[in-house]
């Protein structure tokens, strides 16, 4: 359990209240001693709302924030006259309070306030009743959209730029709101330094937003407003600002070296170091900076700011540490040859077929450019990336996975992480900064328990229980990476994924390139301090895009080729770096797979994108070349992808340098294998997910989740056998790769969207993929701002496995879920009824059955076979209706026959009928165990038609020339008088 928007309540409060303690405890810091305080009521507030951009409550009763149960925003907007406080009042204390009139739902919920950033309105709207509604907007009310409404003309009201109103993004202050109705006070340096600014420039109030838990339903609460009837005055807004108008001034050493005269409290705010009432600034006095300098070989040495320009570096600031400096490190490309991963070698068993492995994760030092010092990285049995596991459709391999991370320094088993942890995530909430490992095999149609549950990462010094790969899915490239919850990032980072390839007969008789010509390419970035260590920004990264390529695990290396084709297998196995690849030639390539395997034909392109998570694989052919010819692998995606900003965005991947030798020449298969499309009408769900950012208030971050929901919230629940439509609603400027555990989709359509009230329209056509997005997929691009839609058939075991999307940073903020997969034991709906035919004519056995992929086989009991029956043995998968038909019926059919009814889960079933056979001859139509003239008499009446003809014994066809008339009454006459068969 953790700290979920949901679960915020009962498991985060001591916590939260300790932060609460923290920031009271800095609030009441310098100048206390000459403290004089104002208490200020509020001049303006108002509640802005988010489904409506036309609605407001200036001058309400009440102010409302948070969310309601029907999903509905609410913010409060509040603003003091500040002008009663001095000029160069120096402000010690802030406290603002607003008293709780009404919550919806009991609990705590945290809230914060922010500093606006622009000028706003209240206006004379005024809702009714409870006021939960709010009003329409008057003149200068401030709106959702407006911050100061203009009746007349709605849409020429000056506007947001971020509707929702333009605030600081850090908060002021956070508080615990209960629901007890009670003032609550917001405190803290924020508040302090908001006033302190707001006096200085008065015309930067705009006063504070309050902002409830918007990250789930029925958290709104209900607070007085300024325009509660005087009697209740004391219940209004209120701030209460301590200052001190005396400046018990001294020297105050600032951080870049210089001296001021400064309160020592001023001097604090400043972050300087106060040297004492009355201590005059001297030269000398204070002492020179030092900081981090970048020298020209990318290496970094703590100098002062003249020491650094001597020495030719760049000094990156008075007090900054060189750990964490982003030095540009420069190394040379292509300098270093492409190594190949080895084949990993099972415990016992044989690679490519069945096998079982014992791989334990490590940490060691590695080379990955000439002139980079070796680097602290972690592998798969000792190597980064990891080997390859060569597996065969059809033999399965089994896997313990061991958790040997030792400390290269002490040989002890780690207990803290190479890079840094953030403790707020999910997983490192209860792991802290063990570095806690699990293993998925990315691709895999795999059992929930050895699919590597997030959940279950286990610490040095432990071990998987044995996992279990059936290999019962056709060839692809698909891989194997940590999956620890919370730590994926920083895990797969420090080095642990490596490739899995499986094969079979098909692949194989389709002469592609093989052997030296079949390459697995495994892409990533990175950054490195200039000593060689693996750089990662920070604790809490929206995205990380490294500085270097490297493919398998060398920066941006050049590989000798023979005039030929290639089949590369790529794998983006980076964190958050999409790639559009090309050459740099620009000759085409074609692509021949994709994640689950071969595309129907092959797809020629010039540039492919993949998304991390994603593979392809291409065929290039190098025969055209002539020896010495050199060809770039290029990459032209921006970073974050697609519309860039946050790079650095690196242009090049690898080199292929052409040899005079000969290749593989061989052309290229016109047709893979057959991919049969899955059917939109085969659908029975669609389900829809919104990828956005939420703000965290637990971890004080934006959070990237799906629904808003988090890892232990599961809302699908999928059935074998059955199919779906999964939706992904991007509603962000980036794209996600979305990746779904055990299964694999196609990819049907895009189609654009825009917001309307919260609610999604969608905008123009679908328009359906084409080329490699037409093969087997487990992780699709779910583009900006559009709708991207799957089909997928649910096949395989029960069980619960995550989806999510690939960004790890992403996937680590819990922009990861799981849905469970049920299945349903066979069942009878229809038994079979026993049956009577006689000997030459024909019978349907048929039985209706319900359940998960139900198979019905229908057997004679006691004989193996009956001789002469076509369809004895036949198979019905997936029928809700099963039946026989026996044909040409012999006396040597008469007895049991059994349907035997097993599905995906659950027991067998079986049911059985018994079928007699009569005589050819058998006129007994009133079953009175005799043939005589009332079988007759019976018999003329089918002719005059009062008995309907049933199939089988009563259908009057006595001679079987297809009609029942005259002549099969004159047989059965014949028999009554003379006793032989017509
Ligand atoms: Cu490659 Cu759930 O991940
Ligand atoms: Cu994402």
């Amino acid at each position: 359990m953790r700290c979920s928007f949901a679960s915020l309540a009962l498991l985060c409060r001591p916590m939260v209240l300790m932060m609460g303690a923290a920031l009271a405890g800095v609030a009441g810091g310098p100048g206390l001693a000459w403290a004089d305080s104002a208490t200020l009521r509020a001049t303006r507030d108002t509640t802005i709302y988010a489904e409506n951009d036309r609605l407001s409550n200036g001058s309400g009763s009440w102010i409302f924030s948070g969310r309601t149960g029907n999903n509905f925003t609410r913010r409060s907007l509040v603003r003091f006259d500040l002008s009663s406080i001095p000029a160069g009042a120096f402000i010690t204390d802030v406290a603002l309070t607003v008293q709780l009139n009404r919550s919806a739902v009991a609990g705590l919920e945290t809230y914060s306030v922010h500093r606006l950033a622009a000028d706003w309105g209240e206006g004379a709207s005024n809702a009714s009743g409870q006021e939960g509604g709010g009003a329409f907007a008057k003149q200068n009310d401030a709106t959702w959209s407006y911050r100061l409404y203009n009746e007349a003309n709605p849409t020429a009201s000056p506007a947001w730029t971020t509707p929702g109103a333009d605030f600081a993004a850090a908060p002021s202050s956070s508080a615990e709101i209960d629901s007890i109705l009670s003032p609550y006070t917001f405190t803290g340096t924020g508040l302090i330094t908001d006033v302190q600014a707001m006096i200085a420039a008065p015309s930067t109030n705009f006063g504070w937003i309050l902002i409830g838990n918007e990250g789930s339903a029925g958290t709104a609460k209900r607070f007085v407003s300024r325009e509660t009837s005087d009697s209740n005055a004391a219940q209004r807004p209120t701030l209460v600002v301590t200052y001190s108008l005396t400046t018990p001034g001294g020297a105050c050493c600032l951080p870049d070296g210089s001296c001021v005269t400064l309160s020592s409290g001023a001097c604090a705010l400043a972050g300087g170091t106060f040297q004492g009432v009355g201590v005059p600034c001297a030269p000398g006095l204070c002492p020179l900076p030092t900081g981090a300098c970048c020298l020209p070989d990318g290496s970094c040495n703590t100098l002062t700011p003249a020491a650094c320009a001597a020495a030719g570096g760049t000094f990156q600031g008075a007090g900054t540490d060189c750990p964490g400096q982003n030095c540009p490190l420069v190394l040379t490309p292509f300098v270093d040859e492409l190594p190949i991963p080895a084949v990993m070698q099972p415990t016992s068993g044989i690679p490519g077929g069945a096998a079982h492995y014992d791989i334990t994760i490590t940490e060691f030092t590695q080379k990955l450019h000439r002139d980079l010092p070796s680097t602290r990285v972690w592998g798969y049995n000792g190597s980064f990336p990891a080997r390859t596991i060569e597996a065969r459709r059809g033999f399965p391999v089994t896997v313990n996975w061991i958790n040997n991370l030792r400390a290269l320094e002490t040989g002890q088993l780690r207990a803290t992480h190479v890079l840094p942890v953030s403790t707020c995530l999910h997983g490192p909430d209860q792991t802290g900064q063990v570095p806690v490992t699990v293993t998925h095999l990315h691709g895999g149609h795999v059992a929930d328990d050895s699919d590597g549950d997030p959940d279950l990462a286990f610490p040095p010094g432990q071990s998987s229980p044995t996992y279990f790969y059936p290999n019962d899915q056709q060839a692809a490239t698909i891989w194997y990476h940590d999956h620890a919850l919370g730590l994926t990032r920083l895990n797969v980072y420090m080095g642990l994924a490596g490739f899995y390839l499986i094969r079979d007969d098909h692949e194989e008789a389709l002469n592609l390139p093989r052997g030296e010509f079949d390459v697995p390419l495994a892409i990533q970035d990175r950054s490195f301090n200039a000593n060689g260590s693996l750089k990662y920004p920070g604790v809490w990264e929206e995205h990380t895009f490294g500085d270097f390529i490297l493919v398998n695990g060398k920066v941006w290396p050049f590989m000798a080729v023979k005039q030929g084709k290639y089949r590369f297998r790529l794998l983006n196995a980076s964190n958050s770096r999409a790639y559009t690849l090309g050459l740099s030639n620009v000759a085409s390539f074609q692509q021949i797979a994709s994640e689950q395997g071969l595309l129907d034909a092959p797809v020629p392109m010039t540039s492919l994108t993949i998304t991390p998570g994603e593979r392809a694989d291409v065929v290039i052919d190098f025969a055209a070349y002539a020896p010495g010819t050199e060809i770039i692998l290029t990459n032209s995606a921006l970073s974050p992808f697609p519309a860039g900003g946050a790079g650095p965005d690196v242009p090049s991947v690898m080199k292929f340098i052409v040899q005079g030798q000969a290749g593989d020449t061989d052309s290229l298969p016109g047709s893979l294998r057959e991919v049969p499309r899955l059917l939109e009408t085969d659908a029975s769900v669609t389900r829809t997910f919104e990828l956005r950012k939420f703000f965290d208030p637990v971890c004080g971050h934006d959070k990237w989740l799906i629904n808003g929901l988090m890892w232990d919230d599961i809302t699908e629940f999928p059935r074998v056998g059955e199919t779906e439509i999964w939706s992904w609603v991007n509603r962000s400027g980036v794209t996600h790769p979305m990746h779904m555990h055990l299964v694999s989709f196609q990819v049907l359509d895009r189609q654009n969207f825009i917001v309307q009230e919260s609610q999604i329209v969608p905008q123009g056509p679908r328009t359906a993929v084409s080329g490699g997005e037409l093969g087997w997929k487990d992780t699709v691009q779910a583009t900006p701002n559009q709708i991207t839609r799957v089909i997928v058939r649910f096949e395989g075991p029960a069980g619960t496995y995550p989806y999510h999307c690939h960004v790890l940073e992403h996937e680590d903020h819990e922009m990861m879920r799981q849905f469970t997969l049920l299945c349903d034991a066979p069942t009878i709906t229809t038994q079979p009824l026993d049956t009577y035919v006689r000997e030459g004519g024909s019978a349907t056995l048929r039985v209706e059955v319900a359940g998960s992929l139900p198979t019905v086989q229908w057997l004679r009991k006691g004989a193996a076979l009956v001789d002469g029956v076509q369809a004895d043995g036949t198979v019905v998968a997936n029928a809700a209706t099963a039946e026989v038909t026996l044909s040409g019926v012999r006396p040597t059919f008469a007895g049991t026959f059994a349907a035997s009814i097993s599905g995906a889960c659950g027991a067998a079933l079986s049911a059985e009928v018994q079928v007699s056979v009569g005589s050819p001859c058998d006129y007994d139509f009133n079953q009175d165990e005799n043939v005589d003239l009332l079988d007759a008499q019976q018999m003329a009446q089918v002719f005059v038609g009062i008995i309907t003809a049933e199939p089988g014994w009563l259908d009057g066809d006595l001679n079987g020339d297809e009609n029942a008339d005259l002549s099969d009454a004159q047989a059965l006459a014949q028999y009554v008088v003379l006793g032989t068969c017509p």
